[in-house]
This record gives C-alpha cells, structure tokens and sequence, in this order.
C-alpha cells in the first residue's frame, strides 16, 4: 500500500487550517502524517526558520492556510503589517516549499481580489479587470500575488520538477474557530458576539450599522475545507482542462447571497434573541452586492452541504463552547 502524503497545514490554529485538519482526519488521513506549527514555533515571515523547517520535516505537501486576516477596520488600520505579513508567509513558504521538493501546495486567497466593481456573480476570470476596493487593496494585492507564485512556480518549473502548486479563493467563510474579537472579526462572528451580548444583557434592541440592504453569501468553513481537499487532490489532467496557467485559481463559494437583514435575522434566530432588530441607514453601507460564481468547482464535482441556518447553529455553539473564554486579544494586531 502507498504511504500516505506527509501534509504541513500552515496555519493549523486558525478556522480554515483547523478545519483542513478535521476534514484530513475524516477522510482517513493517519494524523501521524499531518505536520503542523503554532505562529510561535514558526514564524513564517522569517525566511531561514521556515528553511530549517522543511529542512527537517520534509513535507510532500503543503495547504497553505496562514495569513494575517482581518475585517475593514484591522486591514484600514493597519495597512503595512496586512501587505507585508501576507507577502512574506506567501513567498517563503512556497518558494522553500519548492526548493525541498513539494510537488503539490494549495494557497487559500479570498474574494477580495475581484475589483470592486466586478460583474456579479465574479467569475475567476474578472483577476485583473479593475481597481480593487481600497480598504483591502494592501491584503488583496498580496492575495493576488500569491496565485501570480503559485502560477509562475508552475510555468518554471512545472515541466522539469514536476510543480503543481494551485489556488483556491474562497468567499466569507464561518463556523468554528473563528475570531470573535469586537473590532477586528467579520460580519457574522461579530453579530453573533452582539446578538449573544444583547440576550444576556435583556438588551430591548440591536442596531446594525447600515440600511440592511446589501447581499453577501458565506460559506460554513468545512465545506470549504472539503474544497480544499478536493482541488489539492484532482488529477491534473483535469485540473488543467479547467485553469489556465495564468488564470489557475478557483473560486469556492455557495452560489448564493441574502441580504444584511435577512442575516442579522438568521443570526437572532440562532442566538434566541427576542428583542428587535433595527437598522441604522445613515451608517455605511459598503459594496451593494459581492457573489462570487463557483460553477467552475461545481462542475469538478463540490457542492456546499451546509446551509445557513444549520451552519450558525453550529457556529454559535462553538461561540458558546470555546470562544467566550478567550474572546479578548485573539487576531489582535
Ligand atoms: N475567514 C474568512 O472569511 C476567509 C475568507 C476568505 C479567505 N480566507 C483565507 O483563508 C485563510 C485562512 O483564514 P482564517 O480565517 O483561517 O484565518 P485565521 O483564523 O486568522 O488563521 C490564520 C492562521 O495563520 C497564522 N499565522 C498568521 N501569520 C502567521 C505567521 N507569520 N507565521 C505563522 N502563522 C501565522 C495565525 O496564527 P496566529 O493567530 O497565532 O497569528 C492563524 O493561526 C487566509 O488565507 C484567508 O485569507 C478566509
């Protein structure tokens, strides 16, 4: 029997590299064959630690899943650390990655590389096409740069190395292991937290930021991890009828969207808050509609299996589980 690939998740701690470890272990991969580090064991960002690590653990393969990642506030805040961070982990990861031999890397992106004003639903093929929503540009150019790596990795040393490094961007995701900090999370783990707050607190109401209008769609975070393994381990011939080498990335998303308010509804429903939901429209309202079109992984075979409803009720029991504990300081920059 072949001997199982020796996997490195990067990132194993936070909410898509611990759900990459779950869906691994599920489909039977030996845990003996996951190799992880915690951001204070390895500092990927220093290129000679991460060069000695491969050096030792001698991986087959890599997901690269660490980043630094935040919502509006923490990428307008701080700018620098987004770009910079984002552009070291990629680089020295894949480019030792490389250099020890790995033949297959999956990098994880995120929709924000889509210009603002992109056609929706965003289509892989709109990289490119336009000026990017400027509060994201810094992570976003980085995420960019990451599938520009992958593909040039690819381009150069496809042929005589055998190279097959390929990139995923997924849409919001959710669910377990997500941050829940107050000024630096996403929208959906930072109303849980308020909803949450609101009931314990008898608070009569809620007010949400905005006219409650605009769409956005979220994906629970192991149907993206379920991506995840899916694009790593597609025969290659089948990868390559669907990418191109300079347009390789896929996008991961549900298809479908729904509106702050029917969210910000959805989310009370799940955390039981009975007072009212109000909606503050003088606020901001931010982009009208990003939908991402994943028709070309639906056509590789992946679908989401878990809707919205059954997705935050697991993601608010994780909330009530882990995260009240430790809620203060995680993803603090
Ligand atoms: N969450 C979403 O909605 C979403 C949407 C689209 C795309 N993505 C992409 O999915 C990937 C994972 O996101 P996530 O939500 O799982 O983020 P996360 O929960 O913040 O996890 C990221 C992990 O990377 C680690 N990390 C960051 N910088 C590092 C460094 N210099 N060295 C070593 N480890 C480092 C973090 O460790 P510390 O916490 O200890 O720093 C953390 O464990 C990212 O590429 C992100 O762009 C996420």
């Amino acid at each position: 029997m072949r001997t199982p690939p020796r996997i490195y998740i990067a990132g194993h701690r936070g909410m898509v590299g611990s759900a990459i470890v779950r869906q691994l272990l599920a489909q039977g991969h030996p845990a003996e064959r996951i190799v992880t580090r915690t951001h204070a064991e390895l500092d990927l960002t220093d290129q000679a630690a991460v060069r000695t690590f491969f050096e030792v653990e001698k991986p087959d393969q890599v997901y690269l899943a660490a980043a630094k990642v935040g919502g509006i506030y923490a990428n307008n805040t701080y700018p620098a650390e987004f770009i910079y961070s984002n552009l070291m982990v990629e680089a020295n990861v894949i480019d030792t990655a490389f250099r020890h031999g790995v033949q297959k890397l999956l990098f994880l992106g995120s929709g924000c590389i889509y210009p603002k004003l992109a056609q929706q639903p965003m289509r892989e093929e709109a990289l490119l096409t336009g000026p990017l929503e400027a509060t994201n540009e810094p992570y976003a150019i980085a995420k960019i740069a990451g599938i520009k790596l992958c593909e040039s990795y690819n381009r150069q040393y496809g042929a005589s190395h055998g190279v097959d490094y390929r990139s995923v961007m997924p849409t919001n995701l959710y669910g377990p292991g997500d941050n829940y900090h107050p000024e630096n999370s996403h929208v959906i783990p930072a109303l849980i937290r308020r909803f949450h707050e609101a009931k314990i607190n008898n608070a009569p109401s809620i007010a949400i930021w905005g006219s409650g209008t605009p769409k956005r769609e979220f994906l629970y975070v192991d149907d993206m991890a379920a991506a995840c393994v899916r694009v790593m381990n597609l025969d290659k011939a089948i990868y390559d009828q669907h990418t191109q080498p300079m347009l390789s990335h896929i996008n991961v998303s549900c298809g479908h969207d729904i509106t702050i308010r029917e969210l910000a509804e959805a989310i009370g429903k799940a955390v039981d808050y009975q007072g009212e939901i109000t909606f503050d429209p003088s606020k901001p309202d931010g982009t009208p509609r990003r939908l991402m079109d994943s028709s070309r992984l639906n056509t590789l075979g992946w679908h989401a299996k878990i809707g919205l409803e059954q997705g935050l009720q697991l993601a608010y029991a994780d909330f009530q589980k882990t995260a009240l504990s430790s809620i203060e300081g995680k993803n603090t920059p």
